[in-house]
């Protein structure tokens, strides 16, 4: 018997429970065929409660989640809650408190008829975003002044700090590194934010150290651009937190849109969280009509994260090689059933030989 893994589950806000319940069938099936297993604590946390309760995430319950060994969200995010009030509560709490200062987006097109681009295939776009995860314009809270007058001003600074720049670019030197073609892109607006000045500079730096990772650079608009006209340019990108999540929306619809677009928050020293990059989709909640596949994607993350390799590479290639067949009629919400695309990727899984 291989290793039991702790895991938080928060399945969270409108269709969030119904992907992440594919997404733990497919888990189930790869505990059973490589021999390890997980012990699951279901948390409520969410819209719902909060509405039921008046508590977004109990204090006790923060506390038991950090002694997990991985977080699994679903989607958090719910029209009858006040804008971003949850989604802070939750998915923020946990991303800046436990200092989860990576944000691993990777971009990866299955299939040329899921692209939107004209004449662009799998090996166009195959890339990782490298989002920051902790700083930015995400941590400080606004202020108003003259609130409601003519007169009223609105900020919210974009901050960075040396420590927190340095790591995100160390890791994704790093990962560049583990990718066959070497090369790290970053992504910032130096030229308008001169704060970012210190993203430059430390990208420099850091940059002397891996003298075998080729690097470039781009400003995020023309970042947008170069990823529609020309994503083969890609292969890791690292940017900052507000950037990140702006570019990884459009990195998702190159690949084939929300449904399959994955995402890691990780503390390389502590717990990480996996979750799909799309939201909630209130209107979509209990339908049946999700497309799962990101979820599964993320469980795939994890598993990987967690050190069992063979079972996020056998749901990875299911995945593939379902998406690259004929039984897939495409990958918008409704094409196939939530339950459907579990059971479709079980049944690819099953049909790969034994490892
Ligand atoms: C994401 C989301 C979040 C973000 C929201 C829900 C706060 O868009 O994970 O990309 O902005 O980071
Ligand atoms: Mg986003």
């Amino acid at each position: 018997m291989g290793k039991t893994h702790k895991i938080a589950i928060l399945a969270g806000d409108g269709i969030g429970p119904e992907v992440v319940r594919e997404g733990l069938r497919v888990l189930d099936a790869v505990e059973e065929r490589f021999g390890f297993a997980t012990e699951r604590v279901e948390y409520p946390f969410g819209t719902e409660y909060w509405l039921k309760t008046g508590e977004i995430f109990p204090d006790a319950a923060f506390a038991e989640v950090q002694e997990m060994d991985a977080v699994l969200l679903g989607a958090i995010g719910d029209p009858r809650a006040p804008v971003g009030l949850i989604e802070r509560g939750i998915i923020g709490r946990l991303r800046w408190d436990l200092d989860m200062y990576v944000n691993l987006r990777p971009i990866k097109l299955y299939d040329a008829r899921f692209c939107p681009l004209k004449d662009k295939g799998p090996e166009d776009v195959d890339m990782v975003i490298v989002r920051e995860n902790t700083e930015d314009a995400y941590v400080h809270p606004p202020v108003f002044h003259d609130q409601g007058t003519p007169d009223e001003v609105a900020e919210q600074p974009m901050r960075y700090t040396r420590k927190g720049t340095e790591r995100v670019i160390r890791y994704a030197f790093e990962l560049a590194r583990t990718r066959p073609r070497r090369q790290l892109t970053l992504i910032d607006k130096a030229n308008a934010v001169r704060a970012q000045d210190l993203y430059t500079r430390v990208f420099a730096e850091v940059g002397e150290e891996y003298p075998d990772v080729r690097t470039d650079h781009a400003y995020i608009d023309a970042a947008c651009m170069w990823m529609v006209k020309n994503p083969e340019w890609f292969d890791v990108a690292v940017t900052t937190n507000l950037f990140g999540d702006i570019i990884t929306d459009l990195g998702a619809m190159i690949q084939g849109g929300m449904g399959v677009a994955a995402s890691g928050n990780l503390n390389p020293e502590g717990l990480s969280l996996f979750e799909p990059i799309h939201g909630s989709m209130p209107k979509a909640a209990g339908k049946n009509t999700a497309n799962p596949v990101a979820t599964i994607n993320a469980v795939a993350m994890m598993l990987d994260h967690l050190g069992e390799k063979e079972a996020a590479a056998a749901i990875d290639c299911a995945v593939a090689e379902l998406l690259r067949s004929d039984r897939v009629r495409g990958l918008k919400a409704g094409l196939h059933a939530t339950d459907e695309w579990g059971s479709m990727v079980l049944e690819q899984m099953a049909a790969a030989p034994a490892a």
